[in-house]
């Protein structure tokens, strides 16, 4: 017999425990959006290129297409979908509605993350240095300025 394909995996997902059985190739992006539901978490390239994937665990951003779903036990995971509090959106939404900071939205999800992970890191010194730190997210859209003021505008807030 070989080694086992799939695994248990607990962790809780915006604040809610979820155990969930899954191959053990499976990516976390794919069991927030596959096996949770959750697909505020966008697939772009799966390759760790593009950023459209990037998610919160224990309170660092990571690209959830290269992070395996079965090394998380016990984490912490934090979604687009567990941002707001209830009908408050986190301020870094609202600054992306503000600042109209989108346009098709793809991208979206994985930038505002990563923003909220910049913002925690205090990479926010200056607009060069967001830029810097936030470069690991592509926007197709070239919607760059506006994100960058608004990830800036929310650390001023802070
Ligand atoms: S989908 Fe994960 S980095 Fe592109
Ligand atoms: S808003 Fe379209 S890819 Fe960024």
């Amino acid at each position: 017999m070989g080694a086992s394909a799939s695994s248990r995996v607990s962790l809780t997902v915006n604040g809610t425990r979820r155990t969930v059985t899954v191959d053990n190739r499976t990516s976390l992006l794919d069991l927030l959006r596959e096996h949770l539901d959750l697909t505020g978490s966008k697939k772009g390239c799966n390759a760790g290129a593009c950023g459209a994937c990037t998610v919160l665990v224990d309170g660092q951003r990571v690209n959830s297409c290269l992070t395996l779903a079965v090394r998380l036990e016990g984490a912490e995971v934090t979604t687009i979908e567990g941002l707001a509090h209830g009908d408050e959106l986190h301020p870094l939404q609202q600054a992306f509605i503000d600042e109209d900071a989108f346009q098709c939205g793809y991208c979206t999800p994985g930038q505002i993350l990563s923003g909220v992970g910049c913002i925690q890191e205090g990479h926010t010194n200056s607009p060069e240095e967001i830029r810097e730190w936030m470069s690991g997210n592509i926007c197709r859209c070239g919607c760059y300025v506006k994100i960058v003021r608004a990830v800036e505008q929310t650390a001023a807030r802070k």
